[in-house]
């Protein structure tokens, strides 16, 4: 991912922090899981957050491990900020810009505390192309025997609109997300064994097309437009369309969420 792309979705998401907790209850869900995952094992002492958005993992991880040192970093101001106004725990809980994709050095903040027992990061790693570059980064941060608490969305994600972008007028050729041979496979190849994966699906029914588009903008879950494909006014009305036509469910659309969830152990050198 290019900086052009990260500053994309840093903005993107900024726009959206006020909204982004009224409509995230599938992040809330992938946060709960991310924390069961970590089951019985002793709690960290240092922790550090990639992409920490309002603090719905941030804040369930600081009740979890209450004793340990918790840096929260994401790579958009406002939603640092939207974390700040909501958690206070002073002297336990600090907060950091930092971009996580893995082009960019560690930021003042987070290099001086590291290296980490336990890195989280919840929802975030669906916008990195490259996810083995994501994995080594966040790997040369975490101290020999350190966990990796990850989750992200399958490339699979959302079948119903991806079907729609993918022919024309849109061809959409990228779609974010990684499905889970390939999460696996970046880790093993980028140090980390996985000790635990979950992968599940939900379907919602939303009143509208209108209403899944508004949902997503609402999530920051925006395509950046310079990717391609044609989202012009016309488009949009034959998208608005065509879902109704064919994803028609109950009194409304049908959108599909698949979300996944690891607990990464780093490989020892
Ligand atoms: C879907 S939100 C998830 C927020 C939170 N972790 C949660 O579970 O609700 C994704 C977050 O990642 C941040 N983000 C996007 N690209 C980033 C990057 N390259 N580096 C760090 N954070 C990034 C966004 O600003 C946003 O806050």
């Amino acid at each position: 991912m290019t900086a052009r792309d990260v500053s994309f979705h840093a903005l993107r998401f900024g726009r959206s922090a006020a909204l982004y907790e009224t409509r995230a209850r599938i992040q809330a869900r992938m946060a709960d899981a991310l924390v069961d995952l970590w089951g019985q094992r002793p709690a960290p002492g240092r922790v550090l957050e990639f992409g920490c958005g309002t603090g719905l993992l941030t804040d369930r991880l600081s009740r979890r491990f209450f004793k340990a040192s918790v840096l929260a970093t994401d790579a958009s101001l406002g939603m640092l900020e939207a974390a700040m106004l909501q958690l206070h725990r002073p002297g336990y809980l600090d907060f950091s810009e930092q971009d996580a994709e893995g082009s960019a050095p560690p930021a003042i903040a987070v290099a001086a505390r590291a290296p980490y027992d336990l890195i989280a990061a919840g929802a975030l790693v669906q916008w990195f192309p490259d996810l083995g570059r994501h994995l080594r980064f966040a790997s040369s941060l975490t101290a020999p025997g350190g966990h990796y608490l990850v989750s992200g969305f399958a490339r699979r994600n959302f079948p119903e609109l991806n079907a729609l972008l993918s022919e024309p007028p849109f061809s959409y050729t990228r779609f974010p997300g990684h499905d889970p041979d390939a999460v696996e496979k970046a880790a093993a190849a980028s140090g980390w064994n996985v000790l635990a994966f979950l992968d599940w699906e939900e379907k919602e029914v939303l009143p509208s097309p209108r209403h899944v588009l508004r949902m997503l903008q609402d999530l920051g879950s925006v395509r950046d437009p310079r990717e391609g494909g044609r989202m012009n006014r016309a488009n949009l009305e034959f998208l608005l369309r065509e879902y109704g036509n064919r994803f028609a469910e109950g009194d409304g659309v049908r959108l599909t969420w698949r979300p996944w969830a690891a607990l990464l152990e780093k490989a020892s050198a």
